[in-house]
């Protein structure tokens, strides 16, 4: 906007006291700039317009940090002005993109025959799975509703309802450690189809994901998504959810030192344990803080150490080489696909750990080592689940999706002598390392659902008590189903290539579960305690 000094002094001086920030209304003529003044850069770069009115609508105090695409402010200051931090460009385009994708979706799944139906977000809380919120009933003292953290249950009774495909984009409230992938309060692009079979559910959601990738990234997705067993990822990649953009795999090396001297691994091996490796090419030259850096990395994740092992061109060098024969470095070498100049990594502990700690540190070198390409994008299906895992808290089998997972039918027979090896009707989808979603095929019959109750030690009367709606609804004729839920929000970050779920969510809370603007949680009036029944005890001191 041009105010001219010379014609309009009037106007100039009302000019000279806008401040960023400001909310003004001008009149004017547009006109194109005069050349030399165009600036391509900008959408409206080679027009301006020449001032005949202007009017301060609204006036504005500094704001606390500057409103433009690229600042380097903490970001409680951010989530305190998340107004102001919502006005600039990247948040624009994030939650623009947000609503876009969940345009993509509800239109692909009305096309595809789902109907949206809203389910209650204030419910019973159930056992297992998350921890519930709860809020406390006015009507019925002592008593409390559990925020929903899934419509799971709801969604299963609509298919008894005859709703054949259901679709929700739903809020979801989990009272769990967070991380920056994880929020107390989320959404789900959750859906639920009846006579169905695990191809048909992911069949159906592949489209979905290619369609909002083709939209909304321009990245054609190649279908179908690869498929990989519970069981290959955790031997091939030390987690559930593995990143397929770079190689670094694990071998299990258990095998090749089963003779060796090297009394650490000897040990492990006798009790039961495994030796798990992987090949970190051109890193050999590692020093002795790189490597006790690394080490440090894995012990973090339980393992009790980290075993380096340089790649020379005849043998392997370190500390700890000595302890292996000429066939055991060869074993080795072999086993992972080492060169001269690459370093081995090894893990000797219970197999999962060791799987999963190398794993880590196989996410963690492959950042380091530039390996992880950004616009590269791998979708996966992890399937065959297993159905149960042990719980050394509870020390109990807890459902490893949730209890209402059916087994696969070839696995029935092992429900009562070996239900940790069973495995589940149950798919998550992976895309670069983040789990973006996960379903399973339902229980859909009343003895084998109480059975998995029992199995997971819910007794009878807490599942009458609890589900009885449930194993009810089951006995009027419950069609086989099967759904799945995708976060939303991960959905997004993916979609922008941003590692920080916050950055995604007009209003979220901090890792503490914080809203920083609104303040909640907050303290509430000894009235509205009293009118709830509710009487709160002070918390034990903190030790200090
Ligand atoms: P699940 O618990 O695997 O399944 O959740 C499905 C997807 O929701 C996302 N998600 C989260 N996103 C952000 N913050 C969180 N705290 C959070 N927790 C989960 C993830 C996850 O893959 N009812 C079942 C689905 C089904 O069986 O149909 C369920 O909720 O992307």
């Amino acid at each position: 906007v041009v105010f001219a000094a010379d014609r309009q002094s009037d106007l100039h001086k009302i000019a000279e006291g806008l401040r960023p920030e400001f909310v003004i209304a001008v009149r004017g003529h547009v006109r194109r700039r005069p050349e030399g003044s165009l600036n391509l850069k900008m959408p409206t770069g080679e027009i301006e317009v020449e001032a005949s009115s202007v009017e301060i609508l609204n006036e504005a105090k500094t704001p606390p940090f500057e409103i433009v695409a690229d600042i380097n402010v903490n970001e409680d200051s951010r989530l305190k002005y998340r107004y102001l931090d919502l006005r600039r460009p990247p948040m624009q385009r994030n939650l623009v993109t947000r609503h876009k994708l969940i345009q993509v979706f509800r239109e692909y799944f009305d096309r595809n025959g789902f109907v949206d139906v809203e389910t209650p977000t204030m419910t019973r809380s159930t056992p297992g799975g998350a921890r519930n919120y709860l809020v406390p009933s006015r009507v019925w003292p002592g008593t409390f509703y559990g925020l929903s953290e899934s419509p799971q249950i709801f969604k299963q009774l609509l298919m008894v309802s005859g709703f054949d495909r259901y679709f929700q984009v739903v809020k979801c409230f989990r009272d769990e450690d967070l991380r920056a992938d994880r929020q107390p309060e989320f959404t789900q692009f959750d859906l639920e189809m009846s006579f169905v079979q695990a191809d048909d559910v992911m069949d159906v959601v592949e489209g979905g994901v290619e369609e909002a990738f083709g939209k909304l990234r321009g990245v054609k997705l190649p279908r179908p998504f690869p498929r990989m067993s519970y069981a290959e990822a955790m031997a091939r990649f030390g987690t559930d959810k593995p990143d397929l953009r770079y190689g670094m795999e694990l071998s299990d090396v258990s095998g090749a030192l089963k003779e060796t001297g090297f009394r650490v691994v000897k040990e492990v091996l006798a009790a039961g344990g495994a030796v798990k490796a992987m090949c970190a090419p051109g890193c050999g030259g590692y020093s002795r803080k790189e490597t006790d850096a690394l080490t440090t990395f894995v012990q973090g994740y339980g393992a009790k150490g980290l075993v380096p092992l340089k790649v020379e061109a005849e043998a392997l060098a370190g500390q700890t080489a000595k302890f292996f024969s000429p066939a055991e470095q060869a074993a080795l070498r072999a086993a992972v696909g080492a060169q001269e100049g690459d370093m081995i990594f090894m893990v000797a502990d219970a197999s999962d750990l060791a799987a999963q700690s190398l794993g880590a540190l196989r996410m963690h070198l492959a950042e380091k080592l530039g390996m992880v390409k950004a616009d590269e994008y791998r979708p996966l299906w992890v399937v065959d689940f297993p159905l149960f895992e042990f719980s050394k808290e509870e020390n109990a089998l807890v459902a490893r999706h949730h209890p209402f997972t059916s087994p696969k039918d070839e696995d029935l027979a092992l429900l009562d002598s070996k239900p940790l090896s069973v495995r589940a009707k149950a798919y998550d989808l992976v895309l670069n390392g983040v789990e973006l979603g996960g379903g399973s095929i339902r229980i859909h019959r009343q003895e084998l659902q109480r059975k998995m109750f029992t199995l997971l030690g819910i007794s009878d009367e807490e599942a009458r008590s609890k589900f009885s709606f449930l194993l009810d609804a089951f006995e009027f004729g419950a069609p086989p189903h099967g759904g799945i839920a995708l976060g939303v929000d991960r959905f997004v970050m993916l979609l922008l290539g941003l590692d920080h779920i916050r950055d995604v969510i007009a209003f979220p809370k901090t890792q503490k579960a914080m809203c920083l603007m609104t303040g909640a949680p907050g303290t509430v009036t000894p009235r509205q305690l009293q009118e709830l029944n509710v009487r709160v005890v002070a918390p034990p001191p903190k030790p200090a």
